[in-house]
């Protein structure tokens, strides 16, 4: 692909760091703290950022890191984690990130790695470059006065708070546990925990500083927010590798007695509002996509993971950005499956986009059939097809990138 007229597209170096931080805080609208720029610079190598240049002068950016992703079944996948993507207010809507991303997915297929993700900051930008959503997580507020749990709701204890020092000493244990049977949960760098733990305040949107509830599987950290009759425990993280301490941790909280309402992100499956008398105490504000998964080799990927049903059938994906797709037979037998090139005509018949929102078993597919983006030769193939494809462990974004 060629740049846009005037445009030079390269890979940068360490003399393009200022520019680079420059470019992400404008388009962003955040000045970057002194622990920004230490993450950045741990996570990022120069080598892996691309530039798009105009007359010399840096007016986009885009990057991508190594990650390590566990998938359904729990092999963990080397994965391209894209980031820092920003294009200059002047500069928009000429081509500049297609530019960008023609070099990026280059470089990330010489790398080989199976896939690649992101976390988008707008919805409709990525499905063109082969991505989808792949994992979703719910906004939820409770109104924590008036929760009681039900009679029969597990209450395992083995909670207490501890301090910063504490938490930083054991929560990544635990994150490691909880991060190899999730899919779509990545491992966490130190750099990432160091930030974590040095909690900016320009980060804290006008809340405390953390704090952290513990229990041998899991943890929370959440900070408060608003005073008196408005004050909110506001949840950052909950992990938790057992159903137990999922329990015992939201007890925890909801024996905050001076808070009057706790938000949180959580899996839209999590067990809170079955353990409560009033189930509408809890209010969804928001569902949202966290991860986005592009599929860059579908053998690899699809043989990785494990499957919840046998199937045989033949998959046509299409790839008209990268050309990556294909047609595929696609046999699983106890959970595993093979995936080979095919001239047979296809069952099923999805773009790449499709196969990523259903790679770790966060989406069904009829959903995207009614929608007209799957066409099954018939609606048993369509069935056997979302059988397989279903995950026991919901997906879940481990940490923001
Ligand atoms: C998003 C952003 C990087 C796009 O850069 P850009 O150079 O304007 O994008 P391009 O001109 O190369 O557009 C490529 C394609 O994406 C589409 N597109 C770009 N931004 C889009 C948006 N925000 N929403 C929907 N589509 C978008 C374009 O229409 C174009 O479509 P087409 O080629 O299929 O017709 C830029 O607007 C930006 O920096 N935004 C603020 C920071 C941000 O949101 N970064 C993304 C972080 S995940």
């Amino acid at each position: 692909m060629t740049s846009p007229a005037g445009i030079q597209v390269r890979t940068a170096t360490d003399s393009d760091w200022p520019a680079i931080e420059l470019l992400d805080s404008v388009a962003f609208g955040y000045h970057p703290t002194e622990e920004d720029r230490t993450l950045g610079r741990a996570l990022m190598r120069t080598e892996e950022v691309v530039l798009a240049t105009d007359d010399g002068v840096p007016i986009g950016v885009a990057a991508h890191l190594p990650l390590k992703v566990t998938v359904p079944g729990g092999r963990q996948l080397p994965v391209r984690g894209v980031s820092w993507v920003s294009v200059a207010p002047t500069h928009r809507r000429r081509g500049v990130l297609r530019a960008m991303f023609a070099h990026l997915h280059a470089g990330i297929a010489a790398t080989g790695t199976p896939l690649s993700a992101l976390t988008a900051s707008e919805a409709g930008i990525y499905g063109r470059f082969g991505y989808g959503p792949a994992t979703v997580a719910s906004d939820v507020t409770l109104d924590r006065r008036f929760a009681r749990f039900r009679g029969d709701a597990p209450d395992p204890g083995g909670v207490r708070a501890v301090d910063a020092t504490s938490a930083a000493l054991q929560l990544p244990e635990i994150y490691d546990r909880w991060r190899r049977i999730t899919p779509g949960a990545q491992a966490r760098p130190k750099p990432h925990w160091d930030y974590t733990f040095a909690d900016p305040e320009a980060n804290r949107r006008g809340g405390s500083a953390l704090f952290f509830l513990l229990h041998p599987d899991g943890y929370a950290m959440f900070r408060r927010r608003g005073d008196d009759d408005t004050r909110t425990a506001v949840v950052e993280e909950l992990v938790a590798v057992t159903d137990g301490a999922r329990a015992a941790l939201w007890r925890a909280l909801c024996g905050l007695d001076l808070m009057a309402h706790v938000e949180a992100t959580v899996q839209v499956d999590d067990p809170l509002r079955l353990m409560l008398t009033d189930s509408r105490l809890l209010r969804t504000s928001r569902v949202v996509d966290d991860l986005w998964l592009r599929i860059m080799d579908v053998p690899a990927a699809l043989e990785a993971r494990t499957y919840a049903a046998d199937l045989d059938t033949v998959v046509e994906v299409r790839d008209p950005y990268l050309d990556a797709g294909g047609t595929f037979t696609l046999t699983v037998r106890d959970g595993r499956a093979q995936c080979r090139p095919t001239d047979a005509s296809p069952r099923i018949s999805l773009d790449l986009d499709v196969l990523g929102s259903l790679y770790l078993g966060a989406h069904r597919l009829r959903p995207f059939a009614a929608a007209g983006r799957v066409r099954a030769a018939s609606d048993r193939d369509l069935a056997r097809f979302d059988s397989a494809f279903v995950s026991d462990r919901p997906a879940v974004l481990g940490w923001g990138f």
